[in-house]
């Protein structure tokens, strides 16, 4: 097994995860630290502009609040990597790898392309380690949509759980994996989780997110906004598919009282996970749930009602569920290393098994090779 880090700096713009895992790309992972970075509100506010730009473009481009925006976020990266060496008492020189994921400014796998911010070259050179990035890139230009990448590490967890089970992600987006008696993998990006309610609550409240889900249970559903938001058509079409942010917006709460809009909105979050596991092969035996929102206990208290089904925290399982996107990156990245696949039909519609990520060895810039 070998020492590499993963960095992940999710959609709903929180910060960074740093994390330092053990592991043979295979079957075994062993945590070794984890490390957040809040963003501060700056670089926020100069992510939230640089995905304005990005979605307004129709490819990835240069552009100066863009090139901005990537200059800090990956001046972020190597403060928090520092601080993940010396939390795990591991020098840089131990590291094999680092797979960093990046901020998606945008996601269009609809329109063939995907694009991920953080400057591996910056990264490679200060640490003096390779970096794999870009892991979303090649399953986009071969038809796949690029997400949910992470469903061959959750298989990897919990390949000893009795099966069919499902695996929740509840991030700014939400994402379903669902692993069959088989091994088989089925996941799709399902709604939204997150985003929009800190959308609301830095909009409505002086928080950032909704701490524990408090603030929602003081509200009542809106029947008529859910049922509106429900009726995009995202909903009924059939997997793969996989969301951009941006692709639901606050419109329909809008008109609503702030603990009205922010129980609402958690209800849209609820409910598209609901639907999402309707749509799987079978009914998983339980919901195992990782990613910010398990903290959010309206949230989990309507998932449990909607889906009628056990939701077990992976904390439970003794994997912190804040730390395991990023441990999954780190999975990824080596298993690109070595040419493993990391995303299948089953899980973005790429025609085949496919690895990918582009890989920067300091000084050196390399694409990987991809099995045809
Ligand atoms: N204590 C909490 N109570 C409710 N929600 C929380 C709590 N802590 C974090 N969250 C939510 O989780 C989100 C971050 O989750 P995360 O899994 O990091 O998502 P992403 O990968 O998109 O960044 C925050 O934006 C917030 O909405
Ligand atoms: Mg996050």
């Amino acid at each position: 097994m070998e020492f590499v880090i993963g960095l992940m700096s999710g959609t709903s713009r929180d910060g960074v995860d740093a994390v330092l895992i053990k592991t043979d790309g295979l079957s075994l992972v062993t945590p070794i630290a984890f490390q957040f970075e809040p963003y501060p509100d700056y670089l926020r506010s100069a992510i939230a502009d640089a995905c304005d730009v990005a979605m307004s473009c129709t490819q990835r481009q240069t552009h100066p609040i863009i090139e901005h925006c990537e200059q800090s976020l990956s001046e972020r990266h190597l403060t928090v990597t520092h601080a993940l060496l010396k939390k795990a008492g591991v020098l840089a020189s131990e590291i094999s790898l680092i797979g960093l994921h990046g901020h998606t400014i945008a996601h269009r796998a609809d329109l063939g392309w995907t694009w991920q911010i953080g400057k591996a070259e910056f990264l490679a050179n200060q640490l003096d380690i390779p970096v794999m990035s870009n892991m979303r890139q090649y399953d986009v230009m071969y038809g796949g949509q690029g997400a949910p990448l992470i469903p061959v590490f959750h298989r990897a967890l919990f390949a000893d759980t009795s099966q069919p089970v499902a695996v929740l992600n509840l991030g700014g987006v939400a994402n379903l994996t669902f692993i069959g008696r088989d091994g088989a993998l089925a996941a799709f990006d399902c709604g939204m989780a997150n985003a929009l309610i800190d959308d609301w609550m830095s909009r409505k409240t002086n928080y950032p997110y909704d701490e524990g889900g408090d603030f929602a249970a003081t509200g009542v559903v809106d029947a008529t906004a859910l049922g509106n938001m429900l009726e995009h058509p995202f909903f009924s079409a059939s997997f793969p598919k996989s969301l951009d942010r941006k692709d639901f917006n606050l419109d329909f709460v809008e008109g609503l009282s702030a603990g009205d809009g922010a129980a609402t909105l958690t209800a849209f979050s609820a409910r598209a996970v609901a639907i999402g596991l309707r749509q799987l092969p079978a009914k998983p035996k339980r919901l195992i749930v990782c990613g910010g929102g398990r903290k959010n206990r309206t949230m989990i208290r309507m998932i449990e009602q909607y889906c009628e089904i056990p939701a077990v925290m992976t904390d439970d399982l003794g994997w912190d569920g804040d730390a395991i996107e990023a441990q999954g990156f780190a999975y990824l990245a080596y298993r690109c290393l070595h040419g493993l696949p990391i995303t299948y039909p089953g899980t973005t519609g790429v025609p085949e098994p496919m690895s990918g990520g582009v890989l920067t060895r300091p000084e050196k810039t390399v694409m990987q090779e991809v099995p045809a």
